[in-house]
This record gives C-alpha cells, sequence and structure tokens, in this order.
C-alpha cells in the first residue's frame, strides 16, 4: 500500500513513483489544479492533482479534511517561488497519478491545521484528533526518544529492568491512594502504587543490585501543570553505592539523555545546593536558576528599629526579613506594585515593602519608599549596600514567618524572572541536597517526613532520637528550571532505625507491623546498603519539548478534576458488579463533579 511517508520525501527522490497513505491536512482549488496537503505521523507533503489524470482529479475533488487516502504519483521539484522553507518536504511535490479514498471522515470538531487554541476539554475528548496535530506528534516522538535513550544508558550500566505489582498495598508518597475493592476477599482492598519504592528496595535485598522500570504511578492528590493522578516514573535503585555516586551516575545519564535527544550540552557537574541555602537565596527548594535575583537577609540591621513590621520578626527565630532587589525595577508603576501586593497576599505576605531608588546620591531624598520614614538613614544605607542597590533599581522586603516569607518573596522572584524576561540560559539544572529528615506537622503535633519514611539519616540512630528535629538526610532531588525533574535517597537497611523512623513519625509498632511488616521483616535477612531515586518521565519530558504542562505530553491525560472526557472515567458500575464486590453505595451516583 505504501512505499514512502509522506513527511520523509526529499529532493533525494526526485523522479521516483511513490505510494503514500495518510489523511488531508489541507485542500486547496486553484481552478484547474488542486493541492492536498497529506499528512502523516513523519510530517505533511504536498500533492498536486491536475485534470490531466482525469480519474484521480475527479476524485479529489470529493476529498474533504480528514479523509484517508492512498495516493500514487511521482516525486518533483516545486516550481521555483513556490518552495515553502518552512517544511521539510517544501522544496518537493508530489504529482498524483491515481487517488483512493480509504476512508471519509465527519468534519473534525476542531481544524487541524490552525495555530487556534482549542478548549482542552474538547481537545481531550476528541484526543485521537488532537494528537494527530504535527506538534503533538513530535512531543509523542520525543517521549519516544527519550524513553529509548534512557533505557540504552540503563541496559549500558547493567541495571535490570523488572516489573513491580500494580495491585498492592499503599506506598505512603504523601498523596492518597487509589483503592481497588477486591472480590475474592470481601471487604479488603489493593491500593496502586503511588510509587514502586518498596518493591524495589525488596529487589534490593533480593540481590537484584541495580534495578530500572518505567513505571506508571497512581495518587489521588489536588492536580497542577506539572501533577496528573496517573503519570510514569523513571524509577531506580542500586545497592552499594553511596549518595554521591549515585548522583554522579544519574547527572552522567541526564546529560547523555539530553546530548542525544536535544543536543544540549549541560554543564558538568550540576551545581549543588544546600535545601537551607536553596531557600535563603531563593525562597524555594527547587529554584530557577536561571533567574538572577537573589533573597538576602538584613534582619541583623532592623531588628533594633522601632519600625515593628520588620523588628517583630527580625527578633524572633521562625521567622525573616529578606530584601529582593530588582534592578531597573523603579520603572514599576503604582499601579503595578499594587499588583505585586496583591500577589505576593496570595502566598500569605501580609504587605510589601519596597524602596525605589532614584538617585543615591541624593541619600534618602533620592527614595521613594512608604517605609524609610520609619527606618534610620544608616540603616537604609546599609540594606541598600547589602543588596547592592544602583540607581533605578526598586528592592522589596518581606518580614513575616520564613515560610511566608520564602513562598511570597520566592514566587515573586518567579514571576519577576519571568514577566521581565530576565532569565538567563536555556537550561539550569541543580541538585538539592541535605534536606532534613523531618517537619513539624502544626496540625497533627508530630514530625512528618520530608521525602519519605525510608530516606536514611545522615546522623546516627542515638542523634536521631535525641534531635529529630536537626536531622539531615541522605535525600536529593534534581531540579531542573525550577522543576523537580527527580527525587531520591539512601534508604534505611537496618530494621533499628527503621523502626525508629516509623516512631518518631508517630507510627506504633502495631501499625508498623500492619503496614510494613514484610519490610521490617525483610530488613533482617541480610539488606545491603541501598539507594535510588524516582525521575517525572512527563515532567522531564514537558521542560525538553517546551511544553506548558505535562498533559501536553501524555497521549491520554486526565483533566484537572481527574477525569477522562473521552472515554467518561470515572463511570458508575451496575449494581450487580457492586454486589460481586460486596459494595453498598452511600451517596447516589450523580454527586459528581467533572469538567476541566
Ligand atoms: P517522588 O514522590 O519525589 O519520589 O516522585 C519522583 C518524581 O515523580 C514526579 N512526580 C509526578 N509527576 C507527575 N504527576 C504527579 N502527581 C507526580 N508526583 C511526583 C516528580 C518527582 O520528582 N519513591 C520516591 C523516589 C525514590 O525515593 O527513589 C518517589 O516516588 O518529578
Ligand atoms: P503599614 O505599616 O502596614 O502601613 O506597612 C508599611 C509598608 O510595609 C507597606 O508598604 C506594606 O505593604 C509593607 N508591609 C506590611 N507588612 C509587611 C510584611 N509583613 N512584609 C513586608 N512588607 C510589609
Amino acid at each position: 500500500m505504501r512505499s514512502h511517508y509522506c513527511g520523509e520525501l526529499t529532493e533525494s527522490h526526485l523522479d521516483r513513483e511513490v505510494d503514500l497513505c495518510g489523511w488531508v491536512h489541507r485542500r486547496r482549488d486553484h481552478g484547474g489544479v488542486i493541492f492536498i496537503d497529506l499528512r502523516d505521523r513523519e510530517g505533511l507533503v504536498q500533492v498536486v492533482f491536475d485534470p490531466e489524470h482525469a480519474d484521480a482529479f475527479r476524485q479529489a475533488e470529493t476529498v474533504r479534511s480528514e479523509y484517508v487516502l492512498a495516493i500514487r504519483g511521482r516525486v518533483r521539484r516545486r516550481p521555483a517561488g513556490t518552495e515553502n522553507p518552512n517544511l521539510p518536504t517544501g522544496k518537493i511535490e508530489v504529482l498524483a497519478t491515481r487517488l483512493e479514498i480509504l476512508n471519509r471522515a465527519d468534519p473534525p470538531p476542531f481544524p487541524l491545521d490552525s495555530e487556534l487554541e482549542v478548549n482542552e476539554e474538547t481537545r481531550l475528548r476528541y484526543r485521537y484528533i488532537d494528537l494527530r496535530r504535527p506538534v503533538m506528534q513530535q512531543r509523542l516522538r520525543l517521549r519516544r526518544d527519550v524513553v529509548r535513550v534512557l533505557r540504552q544508558f540503563l541496559d549500558q550500566q547493567g541495571f535490570y529492568e523488572i516489573e513491580t505489582p500494580f495491585l498492592t498495598k499503599t506506598t505512603p508518597e504523601g498523596a492518597r491512594d487509589y483503592l481497588v475493592p477486591s472480590r475474592t476477599h470481601p471487604n479488603h482492598f489493593f491500593a496502586l502504587p503511588q510509587s514502586p519504592q518498596l518493591y524495589k528496595q525488596l529487589l534490593m535485598i533480593a540481590g537484584m543490585d541495580r534495578y530500572y522500570q518505567v513505571v506508571r504511578c497512581f495518587r489521588d492528590e489536588d492536580l497542577r501543570a506539572d501533577r496528573q493522578p496517573e503519570f510514569t516514573q523513571l524509577d531506580i535503585e542500586t545497592s552499594f553505592l553511596d549518595e554521591g555516586a549515585i548522583m554522579d551516575l544519574m547527572e552522567e545519564m541526564i546529560r547523555h539523555l539530553f546530548a542525544a535527544t536535544l543536543a544540549v550540552e549541560l554543564p558538568k557537574p550540576f551545581p549543588r545546593l544546600s535545601y537551607a541555602e536553596a531557600l535563603r537565596r531563593f525562597g524555594s527548594d527547587k529554584p530557577d536558576l536561571r533567574i538572577p535575583l537573589e533573597l538576602v537577609d538584613v534582619a541583623d540591621l532592623v531588628a533594633q528599629t522601632e519600625f515593628k513590621v520588620f523588628a517583630g520578626p527580625a527578633r524572633d527565630p521562625g521567622s525573616r526579613v529578606a530584601a529582593l532587589r530588582l534592578p531597573q525595577g523603579a520603572e514599576l508603576s503604582r499601579k503595578e506594585l499594587d499588583e505585586l501586593t496583591q500577589f505576593v497576599a496570595q502566598h500569605g505576605a501580609k504587605g510589601l515593602a519596597y524602596i525605589k531608588v532614584v538617585d543615591r546620591s541624593r541619600g534618602l531624598e533620592g527614595l521613594q519608599s512608604p517605609i524609610v520614614k520609619f527606618l534610620p538613614a544608616e540603616v537604609v544605607v546599609a540594606i541598600l549596600d547589602r543588596v547592592g542597590a544602583e540607581n533605578g533599581d526598586l528592592v522589596f522586603f518581606g518580614a513575616d514567618q520564613a515560610k511566608i516569607v520564602d513562598d511570597a518573596l520566592g514566587a515573586l522572584r518567579l514571576k519577576l524572572g519571568h514577566e521581565r524576561g530576565l532569565l538567563q540560559g536555556r537550561w539550569a539544572p541543580l541538585w538539592v541536597v541535605d534536606f532534613p529528615m523531618f517537619e513539624w506537622d502544626e496540625k497533627e503535633h508530630r514530625w512528618s517526613a520530608l521525602h519519605h519514611p525510608f530516606t536514611a539519616p545522615r546522623c546516627d540512630l542515638e542523634e536521631l532520637k535525641a534531635n529529630p528535629g536537626q536531622a539531615l538526610s541522605r535525600a536529593y532531588d534534581l531540579v531542573l528550571n525550577g522543576t523537580e525533574v527527580g527525587g531520591g535517597s539512601v534508604r534505611i537497611h537496618r530494621p533499628e532505625m527503621q523502626d525508629a523512623v516509623f516512631k518518631l513519625l508517630g507510627i506504633d509498632e502495631q501499625e508498623a507491623h500492619q503496614k510494613f511488616g514484610f519490610l521490617l521483616n525483610a530488613l533482617r535477612y541480610g539488606a545491603p546498603p541501598h539507594g535510588g531515586i524516582a525521575f517525572g518521565l512527563d515532567r522531564l519530558v514537558m521542560l525538553m519539548s517546551g511544553s506548558s504542562s505535562i498533559r501536553e505530553v501524555m497521549a491520554f491525560p486526565k483533566t484537572q478534576s481527574a477525569w477522562c472526557p473521552m472515554v467518561d472515567a470515572p463511570a458508575e458500575v451496575s449494581e450487580a458488579q457492586l454486589r460481586e464486590l460486596g459494595i453498598r453505595l452511600r451517596k447516589p451516583a450523580d454527586q459528581r463533579v467533572t469538567g476541566g
């Protein structure tokens, strides 16, 4: 039926007879001649029908967008002046001698040949048509390339790809579980894995040494642009490697990936930043290092002043007072500053103090600010010196609990960086290391794990018990352009340590044994030191393809409300199915929220 793909034809095929199959992307009737852009997975080619080939011409008059055609024709050079430099096949065209309509098509719900924004629900409802668009085909091709290169790299490094179950028990990664009722065990449920974390550790205990898996994970959590209820990880675990060796190997893999698929040379080595430094300088544990703006602490300078808004947080150990200098920011209008104040308020900030630096040589006279009147002149000078303020700059301030200042100024930094076009360089990878083991959960009044409960601490058992709040973990995150693309750690491989961490997390012995007894047992049978990482494959491909959401690089994603408009899932099930599972519904089934 087919000798070539439409998109692969070039001048090297001149004068060749070809058989093509594909979809009608666009048809143009130019009086005596008909042009059809025929499309397949590999691209588009222009096919010309002239009345000399009467049969084909007559057929061509009847085709519509998205009809499926088989054509035979001869490749020829396009007449001078009609080449299309934007199309890989733009120098040639195919003069058709035969046309067969393989299938007709209803008019598509949205045009495929325009850049028009189509509403996402419609795109997802007709995803099989949306995926025909060349840009979507390119994204899925990049995804195929990415997975292939990663698999090749890991195969060469001696990793085994091993599958782990989907019907399993809860794996705590901080989200809610998707549950699957069991018919054979009434009143019992499987949980779909939030990650293969426990299985991959068991594979290390089983002596598999190096494991990986391209694996679906399931998390019932609030969705955003970079989160889906089911998503794909490149999941990895190794034995007898410490965190330095694991990070080195993974860095090499990512560098190789970018070189092989995008011809991009990433820095060697990737910068490493401690969690504490990342928060201090960027207000985020996943900083976008392309933005050349930094938070600077000024608490020591304002602690003894009368200005309560600053002095209060400056004297409180859980708070911070930080400044953010925006070069050339003095041009911001009152209205823009009000909008930014509202923006930081969404992140909990009570205000957004600022100093506009008009002319430093004129002292306080040369500044515009709602706060300098509350501050001694020498303090103002010291602040401006510390942040390196020059004429034309604007300095923002946040003063509050550290978390609020970090969130607010961190988000402001991102917003200003993007909106004011300050990004430097295209790719900024880094490792964030030295995470605390635990965070204090105010609501629950207990410690919670920053990574997951199987992450090893840097200290020994005694120190951990004595001072859990101070303990650092052996975890690491890979951040790329402000997105967390991977995270992992060296694991606990001794049962006493695992017991102790469960206790600190408020999981008592009974619960630990009920939920993780198999792991605690396994740790008693010769568990090797081990550690690993998981990359968010969707996020990686999203960034590599320049897409704004992981939905753009998944064939069949769900909407923000975790719904698939195409197959209409989740769906009601029959009374008989429920009875078989021993389930009685508490709410009428139509109380459902759908929508994008
Ligand atoms: P973590 O929970 O950090 O670690 O997940 C690893 C990576 O998976 C991606 N990711 C997601 N991508 C899309 N949608 C989601 N809902 C989603 N949640 C996470 C992120 C993240 O960096 N078992 C550990 C890994 C380990 O310790 O080896 C784990 O799952 O890119
Ligand atoms: P006020 O004393 O409330 O009028 O605030 C004086 C200035 O400080 C205003 O510009 C406020 O936006 C700003 N401001 C108030 N609270 C904070 C805060 N917690 N952090 C930073 N700026 C603040």
